[in-house]
């Protein structure tokens, strides 16, 4: 089978407070998107890499993404949710993906994805009937708050993850999936409430997700450290 990655990069980032979308945030002289797109481009074991952009997506054609080899596609197709960029990415593929073809969702807001992260995802799920997820074991002791601010329960955290991306799945599964789940903020709840079960792929918490300013700094230094 081959593996297609997309990339939903139709957001509007709105929890930055800045004046552009993040995935187009100023991150070592690229737009922040760039990083994460080269990576994947330069994947041995990925074929394409679509990148979901919202329909009237103006600063995409501002930048110049021609470094990055004849692999990536843009898909002006992006919807109102994650998942709906997701779905609509996925239909746009439908004439080029085969069922079993496996699909890589990766947040256009992880800049830091790293070669390594791929190539354990790919290995280790090659043979696997689900599919699964980059993820971290929780480190931070967890409260449950009621609803006046007051701890109501501590969750273990034993067994507590937190999700990541990229998010691997065999496209027929996950479009199907995602075309009956409503809500969900990843792929693997939409394969969840399918009745199954994702395996978790241990990555490490440089992949981080830049949500807030701090993130961008702490996203230009582990790029800025991390050995070529
Ligand atoms: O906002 P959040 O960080 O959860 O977004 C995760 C990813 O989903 C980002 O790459 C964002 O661009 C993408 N997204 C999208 N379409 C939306 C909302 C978010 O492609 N409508």
């Amino acid at each position: 089978p081959r593996h297609f990655a997309i990339v939903p990069a139709a957001g509007s980032g709105t929890r930055m407070g800045a004046d552009k979308p993040k995935q187009y945030l100023p991150l070592l002289g690229r737009p922040l998107i760039h990083h994460a797109l080269a990576t994947l481009c330069a994947a041995p074991d990925i074929d394409r890499v679509y990148v979901v952009l919202s329909v009237g997506d103006a600063e995409w054609m501002r930048h110049d993404w021609s470094a990055l080899g004849p692999k990536l596609v843009p898909l002006f197709c992006g919807g109102p949710s994650r998942a709906d960029s997701v779905l609509a990415g996925l239909r746009a593929i439908s004439g080029e993906a085969a069922q079993s073809d496996w699909v890589l969702v990766h947040d256009a807001a992880r800049p830091c994805l790293a070669p390594w992260h791929i190539d354990k995802l790919v290995r280790e799920l090659a043979h696997d009937e689900v599919g699964g997820l980059l993820a971290v074991p929780v480190a931070d002791t967890l409260k449950q708050a009621d609803g006046h601010r007051r701890v109501a329960a501590t969750v273990p955290r034993d067994r507590l993850w937190q999700a990541q991306t990229p998010q691997m799945f065999r496209y027929v599964m996950l479009r199907r999936a995602l075309e009956s789940a409503h809500g969900v903020t990843d792929e693997a709840s939409a394969i969840e409430a399918a009745g199954l079960h994702p395996r978790l792929i241990e990555g490490d918490a440089t992949n981080l997700k830049v949500t807030f300013p701090l993130d961008l700094h702490l996203a230009e230094w582990i790029l800025q450290n991390r050995e070529r």
